[in-house]
């Protein structure tokens, strides 16, 4: 069977390649050894917002009062959660399978493996994949392999039932005590959840800050704000070994222990490199990824990556974006990858975002900068719907005043980069992203406020 394009895994890099493809004309398969739609719709993004969402329902429902409604004996069941989060999977996961269906694009589900490359003319055979026992060739080849998660070599860990992301999504009973290693996005977002829904969460942190490669100042606005609510953090902390419920923290020197009934592991990522035949390949690898050029090319110009196996930004939307461009170059047009406005956002609650530059990227670029920042306070309506807390919208601009960097704290964050992310990704000046009408009463306001 010859294709023009075989795309090894069906996360969000992998479907978004394979029904832009298909829709362009292009005989595509798309090998996926799991559930199609990938980590991110299956056991990553969907189903820990899906999770978050519930967990805000119910925080809601008992700050009801605040609000002039009352709820009584409020009270959540978590197998109903769970299974509300499966059903959302399901649906999504059916949704890409059809998309696939309607794009002309051939599905398999298996294990792909890459061939061999075989010896001159025969050099083509690189590019033939072998899959539940069939061999598909093609012009061109995409990977999209992913991330997996990483353990650590702690001592003791591997000995005891530690959770990463995965079983934490399915898990029976909230536990009493959670201790989470790893103050990142997935560490911070499941102490969120766990929290509201009332375990006792301990995050342990290596770096003096939670969530690196956020602004600094809003991650210590949402720690300060978690920790209101009673997470425990302990930042500039490594975790040395775990032994059973106990986890042993070094912080300045001094060893500590935490107990938890439950340990969850969330120190990071790592590109999927081994397992569907790449040593065939022989490709650069650049830092822990495949390295690809701006139109997502490998060191075989026949060869494409795409998304987390580049190890370069471990984000659904980066992997869309690059999947868009790697096709886009397949058709023979020439749009290039962009990295400069790529979003970040906590889906905690409050929710952080932020896009662009940070105080701390600017400052390690010795790039002269002035910072506006206001409360999200300032906007009529987050003060109409929030009873408790405040936020923050801070904009970095460079000396000609064009947007470096908008951060913000509060909800509805993650809906409100949207704006910030189209004025970077534009090279906006400040006059101009003022010039725009922003309808009024929204809390996307404040941006306008601030600048
Ligand atoms: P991460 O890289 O975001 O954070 C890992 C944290 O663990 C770091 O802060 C690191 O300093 C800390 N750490 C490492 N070793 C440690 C030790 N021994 N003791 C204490 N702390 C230690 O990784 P995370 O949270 O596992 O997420 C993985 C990937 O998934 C990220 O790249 C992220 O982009 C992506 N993701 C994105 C989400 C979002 O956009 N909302 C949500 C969940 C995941």
């Amino acid at each position: 069977m010859n294709y023009d394009l075989a795309i090894i895994g069906g996360g969000p890099a992998g479907y978004t390649a394979a029904e832009l493809a298909g829709k362009n004309g292009l005989r595509t398969v798309l090998f996926e050894k799991n559930n199609l739609g990938g980590v991110c719709l299956n056991e990553g993004c969907i189903p820990t917002k899906t999770l978050l969402y519930s967990a805000k329902v119910y925080q809601s429902a008992k700050d009801s009062a605040k609000y002039g409604v009352s709820c009584e004996n409020v009270a959540f069941d978590l197998s109903k959660i769970i299974a509300r989060k499966n059903k959302t999977v399901r649906k999504l996961v059916a949704g890409v399978r059809t998309k696939m269906t309607e794009a002309g694009v051939e599905a398999v589900n298996g294990n792909a493996i890459i061939q061999a490359k075989g010896e001159g003319e025969k050099a083509k055979d690189a590019l033939s994949v072998e899959c539940n026992g069939q061999v598909y060739t093609a012009e061109k080849l995409l990977l999209c392999t992913g991330s997996e998660t990483v353990i650590p070599p702690i001592p003791g860990l591997k000995e005891t039932g530690f959770w990463t992301h995965r079983e934490a999504l399915d898990n029976k009973e909230i536990p009493e005590s959670l201790a989470i290693i790893g103050g990142g996005v997935i560490g911070v977002e499941f102490a969120s959840f766990f929290n509201t829904l009332g375990s006792k969460v301990i995050v342990v942190e290596m770096l003096d800050e939670i969530l690196p490669g956020m602004d600094k100042a809003l991650s210590g606005f949402l720690r300060n704000e978690l920790t209101k609510k009673g997470i425990e953090f302990h930042t500039g902390a490594k975790v040395t070994a775990v032994n059973q419920d106990k986890v042993e923290i070094e912080k300045n020197g001094e060893k500590q222990q935490i107990e938890a009934s439950k340990i969850l592991l969330s120190v990071g990522r790592k590109p999927v490199l081994s397992g569907f035949g790449l040593e065939n390949l022989n490709l650069e690898i650049h830092k822990n990824g495949l390295k690809v050029n701006e139109y997502m090319q490998t060191s075989n110009p026949d060869v494409y990556a795409c998304g987390d196996s580049t190890g370069f930004s471990l984000l659904a939307h980066t992997a869309v974006r690059e999947a868009e461009v790697a096709v886009a170059h397949l058709l023979g047009k020439n749009e290039k990858m962009s990295y400069k406005a790529i979003p970040g956002v906590v889906y905690t609650n409050p929710e952080i975002a932020g896009v662009g530059e940070t105080e701390e990227t600017l400052q390690a670029k010795n790039i002269p900068y002035t910072v506006k920042q206001l409360p999200l306070t300032y906007s009529g309506r987050f003060v109409a719907e929030n009873e408790q807390g405040n936020g923050v919208c801070k904009i970095l601009e460079n000396t000609d005043g064009t947007v470096q960097g908008v951060h913000i704290a509060g909800n509805p964050a993650s809906e409100l980069i949207v704006i910030a992310g189209i004025a970077l990704e534009k090279g906006m000046k400040a006059e101009e992203l003022k010039a725009i009408i922003f309808p009024h009463p929204t809390v996307g306001e404040i941006i306008k406020e601030t600048l």
